[in-house]
């Protein structure tokens, strides 16, 4: 009955195919194990093991047929914890609401499985209370990013990153690390996570690479399923207590975005977009998955461009929240998907002409629930979504098509019988978070994950019996290991003192493997025979926090100062003469052949997460452990191999899409997909490089940037007023729109929450501004009309001064930013507002000028070799300035004596 419809061309995909009466095995047997990934010539239909039941159908309906507009609208609002409580839940009856990355109960980092279960209730009871006078009821779910165990909270087991799931190469493992997953979760009395991630990451330099599985469709797709079992544990385990609903995102192409943007532009056909970056959904849905996450990108097809229900297709910028084509034609209808659509963080707000708290597009492409996660802009959404219903925007049908979804999934989830959450099975048992059985699990996870990529001399295993010094930025800490998405959004501001008991750090697993007064800090004090262990890695980051720009290569040692100094260490190490073991942690494969050069055995561990000793127990071989992971990603030889992908095993002559690169000529892989060294084996697996002496790439300047400008500029670089080009757009984005860009008209007023800008004129007709700030934060930046980049350097240089003219018409407030960017976060600020001039009453014809030296900028960490936004002021208070006459002057134009000092700033 569950048996796969999938619909498959044997004669295209030949023959790994499962499902296909092909007796003869012509492809190469791939590192999976046993390989079940078809040709999908189609979108396939989904063979759900949670059917359709008709009780809960029936009951469905009874429900709907009695809810008020009102009732049906507040199903489809999901905010943030911080920004919303009990009573406004009451008051909205809000269906759910989620805990976004560092959202804890009263905003207590260390909130127990009781606080949690606690707070749940409170919501719980909110809704029974709404409900009360009704004759029926509605109950309330919470959603959380439970992506790597449950790590929002306090004392949860903390398991590897997917990355590292995908190297260790092991179905069943997956499946009982949902399951942990899923009882942890349940301690908290939390009912939903948005995990599995399922997307197929193919360009290194993306933010989220560490959160797929592998760059490649076949293990997605072989895990996806086993995930979802083990968080949902199939119908029965739904409706139980010790089970969660489970999310496959981000529906989909996350993983394909140009130059690995996040939340960027996919441009893969619709056959590739299926079989590299879909797998994961399939077998996930099969597995019945009750819910997909919309996702933040775009994706370009002409297939995707005429769908955007009710909104110009001219404008319309392709984001999937607005794909009617992929959210509700491909997904709802032809696979028969019959769970809920969620959307992303305020994903609705990117499509053009929409906002957080604005977008009946979105709702009419197919998102059920909106994640709006700010208090005002939820409200407003949910506002206007009701009067959206009543002048015909959003059709009764799309509402009612949302809220029967809803309600499904939360009767498959058994909610009407399910007690408040502190009187459930596990409720508020912290001995479930990060008990023992768990901590082994991924411990045993850790070890299955780690990558040898070289083992010279067998320099490992290592004795218990020898000495060690442990060394690099890594070595004992904890946000190395655990990565992005733990505790906090981007993994930082952790400590293992205070933020992980229970957890150790590599460097305190080596010294519970061979005894603390055998592990030496430093080189000095260490004797001659003692190996060095060199932990390096990167720091944690998350989404967009960790996207590699185009100024940037995937040089690890170059990415940061502190990670040149890892490689110092290294090359140090082996310098004096030392044995150098290094271990490498990140989100991804990064270029470090020099590392490489001056280690003896490197071993890739990813992000492991709290259990170091599933490291130690290999190197040391501990009970005959060996490595067993190999790659899920292909490993770089070059500084701008970032899109070396392994081709589709399930395509028939894959034909290497224009934004990949081409692996058998100048791209090819230092370690191909697959590779990885074991103790039982010295097969080389057909790398033939010496790993002693590989070349090193002489770039030295960004993948996404031409050569740098050594130039010298002689003219000013005009970017507002007079003499300007057009060459900029001015922009305006703030708190209260939810930071979204919004084109400041040069011939009117523009007004985003508490900014307006009125043209006004100075020199010539209207080429200058006056900004009035309110209270919100708020900003105005100039910025290229596509948003692209480019080289300014010939502006250093020249030792150019940043100029512009001003005059302030209203007190300074205690500080005003001015900002360049480089790709934000790449970015450099200056607090100018005491630099700012006297204040002058509006309609004085003087107006003064400000000149900053733009190596106060670069001193800050400006990358003027890819400049997006060369002028940006942000203010949080109130504040009236005229602003005008923009530019970028060089020194040999005016030496600028009367300049600020940095100093000054
Ligand atoms: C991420 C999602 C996550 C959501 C809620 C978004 O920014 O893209 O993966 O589930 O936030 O935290
Ligand atoms: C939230 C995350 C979310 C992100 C989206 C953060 O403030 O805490 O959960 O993914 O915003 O950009």
């Amino acid at each position: 009955m569950h048996q796969k419809r999938t619909i498959v061309s044997c004669l295209v995909a030949m023959a790994i195919l499962t499902g296909c009466n092909s007796s003869s095995d012509p492809v190469p047997k791939p590192p999976v194990e046993s390989s079940t990934l078809p040709y999908f010539s189609e979108w396939p239909q989904i063979d759900s093991q949670i059917d359709k039941d008709q009780a809960i159908e029936t009951h469905i309906a009874l429900i709907l047929g009695q809810m008020t507009l009102e009732e049906k609208v507040g199903q489809m609002v999901q905010p943030n914890l911080p920004e919303v409580t009990p009573a406004e839940a009451k008051q909205y009856k809000l269906g759910s609401i989620l805990n976004g990355g560092g959202a804890w109960p009263n905003n207590n980092k260390y909130a127990s499985a009781a606080d949690w279960v606690y707070a749940a209730d409170q919501y719980w009871e909110a809704l029974e209370e709404a409900y009360a006078d009704r004759g029926f009821k509605v109950p309330f779910m919470w959603a959380t990013d439970a992506v790597h165990g449950h790590n929002n909270v306090y004392r949860a087991t903390v398991f590897p990153h997917n990355i590292g799931l995908g190297a260790a190469n092991n179905p069943e493992l997956i499946k009982q690390i949902g399951q942990a997953t899923a009882k942890e979760v349940s301690a908290t009395g939390l009912d939903w996570t948005f995990a599995p991630t399922v997307a197929s990451p193919r360009d290194y330099r993306w933010g989220r690479v560490y959160e797929g599985y592998s760059e490649d469709p076949e293990i997605i797709h072989l895990y996806a399923g086993k995930m979802v079992e083990g968080l949902q544990g199939g119908a029965e385990g739904l409706k139980g207590q010790t089970n969660v609903i489970s999310n496959v995102k981000h529906w989909v192409g996350d993983g394909g975005t140009l130059d690995g943007k996040d939340r960027g532009e996919n441009y893969y056909s619709e056959e590739y977009l299926r079989n590299i970056h879909a797998t994961g959904y399939f077998s996930g849905l099969d597995a019945g998955a009750q819910v997909v996450m919309s996702s933040f990108n775009s994706w370009h097809n002409p297939a995707n461009y005429d769908q955007n229900a009710g909104s110009d297709s001219a404008t319309y910028n392709h984001k999937l929240h607005g794909s009617k084509y992929l959210l509700n034609d491909i997904l709802k209808e032809k696979m028969g998907f019959d769970g809920l659509i969620v959307t992303d963080w305020n994903g609705q707000g990117e499509l053009s002409g929409c906002s957080a708290a604005n977008c009946p597009e979105a709702v009419n492409a197919g998102n059920d629930i909106f994640m709006v996660t700010a208090r005002s802009d939820w409200k407003a959404f949910y506002n206007n979504v009701i009067s959206q219903v009543n002048d015909g925007t959003i059709s009764m049908q799309r509402i009612d098509d949302a809220v029967t979804r809803i309600l499904r999934v939360k009767m498959r989830a058994n909610l009407w019988e399910k007690p408040k959450p502190s009187l459930r099975q596990l409720a508020g048992n912290d001995d479930i978070l990060g008990s023992d059985s768990h901590r082994a699990l991924a411990r045993q996870a850790v070890s299955e994950s780690l990558v040898l990529l070289k083992n010279k001399d067998a320099v490992l295993p290592l004795s218990k019996s020898k000495p060690y010094i442990i060394l690099g930025s890594a070595a004992n800490s904890i946000q190395k290991q655990t990565g992005g998405w733990s505790l906090t959004w981007q993994g930082d501001g952790n400590t293992i003192a205070k933020d992980f008991p229970g957890a150790s750090t590599l460097k305190m697993a080596l010294e519970d493997e061979v005894g603390a007064a055998n592990v030496y800090t430093s080189e000095s004090s260490a004797p001659p025979e003692a190996i060095a262990i060199v932990v390096i890695g990167e720091d944690p980051y998350a989404e967009m926090f960790g996207d590699i720009k185009a100024s940037q290569t995937l040089e690890f040692s170059s990415l940061k100062a502190s990670y040149a100094a890892d490689l110092a260490i290294v090359k140090a190490m082996k310098e004096v003469g030392r044995q150098v073991v290094t271990v490498f942690y990140s989100g991804r494969p990064l270029y470090v052949n020099e590392e490489l050069n001056h280690s003896d055995a490197f071993v890739a561990a990813w992000l492991p997460g709290t259990e170091a000793g599933g490291i130690t127990d290999v190197l040391f071989a501990h009970s005959g452990a060996d490595f067993k992971g190999r790659l899920s990603y292909s490993w770089p030889m070059k500084k701008c191999s970032t899109t070396i992908n392994r081709h589709a095993p399930n395509i028939e002559n894959y034909v290497t899409p224009s934004m990949e690169q081409d692996i058998e000529g100048e791209h090819k892989p230092l370690f191909p997909y697959g590779y990885g060294l074991a103790y039982a084996s010295s097969d080389q697996q057909g790398v033939t490089e010496d790993l002693d002496d590989l070349p090193l790439d002489t770039r030295e300047f960004g993948c996404g940037v031409d050569e740098p400008d050594n130039g010298v500029a002689n003219v000013n670089l005009e970017i507002f007023g007079p003499s300007e080009n057009g060459e900029y757009q001015p922009r305006i984005a703030g708190e209260a729109n939810g930071w979204a860009a919004v084109d400041v008209d040069r011939g009117a007023v523009t007004t985003i929450g508490s900014l307006s800008v009125t043209p006004i004129n100075y020199l010539h007709q209207q080429d200058a501004v006056k900004l009035e700030f309110g209270s919100s934060i708020a900003e105005i930046f100039f910025e290229t009309l596509d948003g692209a980049g480019s080289d300014r350097n010939a502006y250093v240089n020249a030792d150019s001064s940043l100029q512009f003219d001003i005059q302030l018409l209203s007190e300074a407030p205690a500080s005003m930013r001015l900002r360049a960017d480089c790709e934000y976060p790449c970015t450099a600020e200056l607090d100018i507002s005491g630099a700012l001039p006297a204040v002058r009453t509006e309609g004085d014809a003087e107006w003064d000028t400000v000149k900053i030296p733009l190596s106060c900028l670069v001193a800050e960490g400006m990358e003027f070799s890819f400049v997006d936004k060369v002028f940006l002021l942000q203010s949080a208070a109130p504040v009236t300035v005229n602003l005008g006459n923009i530019r970028y002057v060089p020194r040999s134009l005016d030496a600028a004596e009367d300049a600020l000092t940095c100093e000054g700033l």
